[in-house]
């Protein structure tokens, strides 16, 4: 069993090795972590969410295709030294708080066998203690603090802590979906007592999808090199987290109220970008003013637009 006074989580893991083909053809060459939510790439939000959270060391598990992203988390010196020349101190911070919010390490995952396998990559880096991972795709606002209530509660309980949210059951299909002991129920923090990827509705366990953002313990490790592969043909992070449930270590849920951002999702991401610059100091009011005129001028649905 884990120990719950065990140290607590300063690692972040970040699959990156995904192909983007929602996406293409812009992924074609650019990372689907990489295209910008307003201006800066959706992994720089995801990347100081971790930093926020007190998790300074991130692992990012990278694959083909990806360099633009070590590029991206590597210093510049001659764009720096040129934005100095010009005396352009915002852009030149804006840039320096890219690479300065975290120390980013990178491993390749090779082959493309799935999220547990991705995870898997990390066993070096993490060594012997709880860990946390975020998906790209799932972007939490910065006014929530999801993240930092899961290691609260992993610290407490130990074990694994998994975020979720109510997709309602006509979407679960689309994710890992859990099962939740009912005396643990009705508060934000539930005991998790099985887990199942994407499965068709009429089997799943309930409507509870586990949303982006895991605080595992170190056990996983062992649990992921004998996991065989499952949908898709993939190595499942899921499957090891039901595996940790059948041998008694706690796995407890966080439910998320707040405001989350798929931005895996063509329409989602293309909220999730209306929504956060409309609510940006610099660009909000213009940004407002013309969507509202914008609304207005909307044709109603099914008529043709001029
Ligand atoms: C992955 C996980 C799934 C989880 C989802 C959250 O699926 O396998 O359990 O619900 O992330 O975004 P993917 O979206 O990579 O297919």
């Amino acid at each position: 069993m884990s120990n719950p006074t065990s140290r607590p989580a300063r690692k972040a893991v970040i699959p990156v090795a995904g192909m983007g083909t929602r996406f293409l053809p812009a992924t074609k060459a650019v990372p689907k972590e990489l295209l910008p939510v307003v201006d800066r790439p959706a992994l720089q939000y995801i990347v100081e969410e971790a930093a926020r959270a007190g998790l300074p060391e991130v692992l990012m598990v990278t694959g083909r295709n990806k360099a633009a992203i070590e590029d991206f988390f590597d210093r510049t010196p001659e764009l720096e030294a040129a934005l100095e020349k010009k005396g352009d101190a915002g852009r030149l911070a804006a840039v320096q708080e890219s690479t300065d919010v975290a120390q980013v390490h990178f491993v390749r995952q090779g082959e493309a066998r799935g999220l547990g396998h991705a995870v898997l990559q990390a066993a070096a880096f993490v060594g012997d203690e709880p860990f946390a991972v975020l998906l790209g795709d799932d972007l939490i606002d910065a006014r929530d603090h999801l993240l930092e209530q899961m290691l609260a509660v992993q610290a407490e309980h130990g074990g694994s802590v998994i975020a979720l949210l109510d997709v309602g059951m006509e979407n679960i299909d689309k994710y890992g979906a859990v099962a939740i002991d009912p005396a643990s129920s009705g508060g934000d923090v539930v005991a998790v007592t099985g887990l199942v990827e994407k499965p068709p509705v009429a089997e799943a366990p309930s409507s509870l999808a586990i949303i982006g953002r895991y605080v595992l313990a170190p056990e996983i490790f062992d649990v992921l090199r004998e996991t065989a592969p499952g949908r898709g043909n993939e190595i499942q992070l899921t499957d090891a987290l039901a595996t940790l449930v059948e041998r008694g270590e706690p796995v407890h849920g966080v439910v998320f109220g707040g405001r989350r951002y798929d931005t895996g999702d063509k329409l989602d991401y293309l909220k999730a970008v209306i929504r956060l610059a409309a609510e940006r100091d610099d660009l909000g009011p213009s940004l407002r003013g013309w969507l509202r005129e914008f609304v207005t001028e909307l044709p109603a649905e099914g008529a043709s637009p001029s």
